[in-house]
């Protein structure tokens, strides 16, 4: 994401050095459905190009042949489906997809078995250039077990002209303890400097736009603080369900899928103080320091401060829809929440006093990721005796996705002999001022490690501190009955209302 700042960084918008990209897990989705398309992005946009190799790694038997098939079965299908919505010929453009088809091959492999790393060497002694990239694309408890063989194997040793960088997916650990283990267990035979723990939240444009609004206007930080802000709301809402992950989202649950990273992510852009320079270190460093300055709540802080909502069956996007108990692999009985509101304080200089409500859930009524700030009132109102009764508060919306944007909620005098106020919205929206090629936001992500910018992905401290200050909440939710019910497509259970409510203050509309 960064300028070039220092001498073996490529300035973005060049090509992408000479590396093999090594796709662990290559017959899952992310792979299919994010990475491979975010190459083909890359590759449209020039920033990789034929140096760039790439392996598919998994245990399935394959020949290069089939598995480019299936690759490229899927791109068609994608593109003709986005052609259709957007009304013209479909986006494929089979040139440029078969330069990049004839790079990718496939390596049949058991991630346990040391001979899958000999071949690894082979391929790499084999292209041409000794720059290795790995992603973990794989389910979590390959993540420590690929690592170590990589490293036992030779594979991350780095040199004057070699890189060696590995890609960890999410999630990373399911809690404060397993998180500590699996950084331990990697940097045991690797540098943090190696390792690329991804949450693709930073992969959108809007997110990383928040960092540049706030430092690169004055005009924010004026206001950017407790003498001015009210609270903080950041909101995830999803329309979706658990679809075919019902075994996974079982064992997770929305506060460990979402909150210790993509939302955190999202208020430490909003909550950081400036960073020295725009660099990974000095970022990632100010990252760390708001997410560690969240404050520990006692268990009935937690419970209190908490509220847990798993979807029943309701209605969204005019379609009845089954509850979260009727999905694929999900227990009759499940307790998994499916929704989570929080209260939450970032005890500095800053932040003392301003609540922080974070809510996410799966089957709300609108999809929406947000972030609002709510200011607090005018010091008085002057406005006595007329039709004005009260006041409603100033909000600036940052919209995350869908119709990314940023707004200024505030009142203005409505024409008229009689004075009576309205809310207005003055606002930018990113398809107003930029045109956006289609993207999946892993793009960015998979450029930046490849010219090895770490700005954008999350350092050791940066993911045991958010673990840490989701743990409290992880300790005090035992009891089944703590679960609310909510029909899905509404905005969820009736106590994530009363949670503001009875600090006085109301949710931001997501509509
Ligand atoms: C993933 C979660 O990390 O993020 C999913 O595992 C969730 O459950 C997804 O749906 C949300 O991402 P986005 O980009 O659609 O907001």
């Amino acid at each position: 994401m960064t300028a070039a700042q220092s001498t073996n960084r490529t300035p973005r918008s060049q090509m992408a050095p000479p590396a093999t990209l090594f796709l662990f897990g290559a017959h899952g989705d992310l792979v299919k459905r994010l990475l491979v398309p975010s190459l083909y992005n890359l590759t449209r946009d020039g920033l990789v190009g034929d140096a760039l190799h790439i392996v598919g790694v998994d245990h399935n038997k394959v020949s290069d042949e089939e598995y480019r098939g299936k690759l490229a079965d899927f791109m068609q299908e994608m593109s003709a489906k986005r052609g259709k919505s957007e009304g013209g010929e479909p986006a494929l453009d089979d040139k440029l997809w078969d330069g990049l088809a004839q790079r990718i091959t496939y390596l049949e492999g058991d991630f346990l078995d040391d001979a899958t790393y000999q071949a690894i060497k082979q391929r790499i002694e084999a292209s041409g250039t000794r720059n290795a990239v790995f992603y973990l694309a794989t389910a979590p408890r390959f993540f420590c077990e690929v690592v170590t063989r990589l490293a036992h194997a030779g594979l991350l040793q780095e040199g004057d002209d070699q890189f060696r960088r590995v890609i960890v997916e999410k999630p990373f650990g399911s809690d404060l303890k397993t998180a500590q283990d699996l950084n331990a267990g990697i940097l045991a035979v690797m540098d943090e400097k190696q390792v690329y723990r991804i949450d693709h939240y930073l992969g959108k444009e809007t997110v990383q736009n928040i960092l540049v609004s706030r430092f690169s206007n004055g005009l924010f930080e004026a206001f950017w603080n407790n003498h001015y802000v009210d609270h903080v709301q950041i909101t995830a809402a999803e329309t979706v369900g658990v679809e075919q992950r019902g075994n996974f989202y079982e064992r997770t649950g929305a506060l460990r899928d979402m909150v210790p990273n993509h939302l955190f992510q999202l208020l430490a852009m909003v909550a950081m103080e400036p960073p020295a320079a725009f660099g990974a270190d000095e970022v990632r460093s100010e990252k760390a320091k708001v997410v560690a300055a969240i404050r520990p709540q006692s268990p009935e802080e937690a419970r209190r401060n908490s509220v847990r909502g798993q979807y029943a069956a309701g209605e969204t996007g005019g379609q009845r829809v089954p509850g979260y108990r009727e999905e694929n692999r999900v227990a009759p009985d499940s307790c998994t929440e499916t929704f989570v509101a929080l209260k939450l304080w970032v005890d500095n200089w800053r932040w003392a006093g301003v609540p922080f409500y974070l809510r996410t859930g799966k089957r709300l009524g609108v999809r929406s990721t947000q972030i609002a700030i709510c200011f607090k009132p005018a010091p008085m109102s002057p406005f006595r005796d007329t039709h004005v009764h009260r006041l409603r508060p100033n909000y600036l919306i940052i919209q995350i996705q869908p119709d990314e944007g940023m707004w200024f909620d505030f009142q203005a005098k409505k024409p008229g002999t009689t004075l009576e106020i309205d809310n207005i919205q003055m606002g930018f929206a990113y398809s107003d001022f930029f045109k956006m090629q289609p993207s999946t936001g892993y793009e960015t992500l998979l450029y930046d490690c490849m010219i090895g910018d770490q700005t954008l992905f999350q350092r050791a401290d940066n993911i045991e501190n958010g673990w840490r200050a989701v743990q409290p909440f992880l300790d005090a939710w035992h009891d089944c009955k703590d679960v609310q019910m909510y029909p899905a497509g509404t905005d969820g259970p009736e106590a994530a209302d009363e949670l503001l409510r009875r600090d006085g203050r109301a949710w931001h509309s997501l509509k």
